[in-house]
């Protein structure tokens, strides 16, 4: 039994790519079929596969059906975080995503998922990124309305992933693997509520996607840090190779 993650699938089989990097970059070429051409490979029956976000670019239930489908049918137990761009997945109602695919797909927003001993906990996350101004290479001012507008969405995913490690202890969990779509911290960051919930639960990992482009990959945590194993899985990044997490 294993355990793989990876993020940013941006599937677009009913929809038009509303991304230009995703049209231009070669790392995105037939990525659909690159993609489950390496499940198929390394995935089995009895695997766990987290998808860190960003599905599909359908808006609503109805445009993003076929790309669920899709990934409905990849191998093994597959387990999906809410991305930025997920707007067929309404937050309040994640409960009857979950009936709806009922034995097909898990949607993770305030509950959590078992994986033997382990509970797999997550939400979309959020991080500020501006926009900045900067002069030279130093950042020297940003949008501080922006900002604030990011501290509420920081706060309100932050309560959802208390919930969600709440959920795993109130059940007897106590081992926690930590997901997230955006990056645990901005680029002017090393700590944030994210991270410390991180801490505090004990994660022992904490994987998030979101970062396209060579430019982007490094805008977070990667290594260890505070005792902690972060990783980006986005799927440009990893070239469409599921990450073995464990
Ligand atoms: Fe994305
Ligand atoms: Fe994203």
């Amino acid at each position: 039994m294993s355990l793989y993650a990876i993020g940013d699938l941006h599937l677009h089989f009913q929809t038009l790519v509303k991304a230009a990097g995703q049209l231009r970059d070669p790392a995105w070429r037939d990525h659909e079929a690159v993609f489950r051409r390496n499940c198929k490979r390394m995935i089995r029956p009895e695997d766990t596969l987290v998808l860190a976000g960003d599905h599909s670019w359908g808006r609503n239930l109805t445009e993003a059906g076929q790309d669920l489908e899709w990934i409905a049918a990849l191998p093994g137990r597959k387990i999906l975080l809410r991305g930025n761009h997920d707007m067929f997945w309404d937050a309040k109602k994640t409960a009857s995503l979950n009936t709806l695919y009922a034995r097909k797909l898990f949607f993770l927003q305030n509950n959590y998922a078992a994986y033997g001993d382990i509970a797999l906990v997550g939400t979309k996350g959020y991080t500020f990124e501006g926009p900045f101004y900067v002069r030279g290479r130093r950042i020297v001012d940003w949008d501080r309305e922006e900002e604030r507008h990011a501290e509420k969405l920081v706060e309100r995913e932050a309560e959802r992933l208390e919930a969600s490690f709440a959920a795993a202890r109130a059940d007897g969990f106590s081992r926690f693997i930590m997901f997230l779509h955006y990056p645990p911290t901005s680029i002017l960051e090393r700590n944030s509520v994210f991270t410390a919930m991180a801490e505090k639960y004990g994660a022992e990992q904490v994987i998030y996607a979101h970062c396209h482009g060579e430019s982007r990959f490094r805008d977070s945590l990667e290594g260890r840090h505070h005792g902690i194993l972060y990783r980006l899985v986005s799927g440009d990044y990893l070239r469409w190779m599921p990450e073995k997490i464990l």
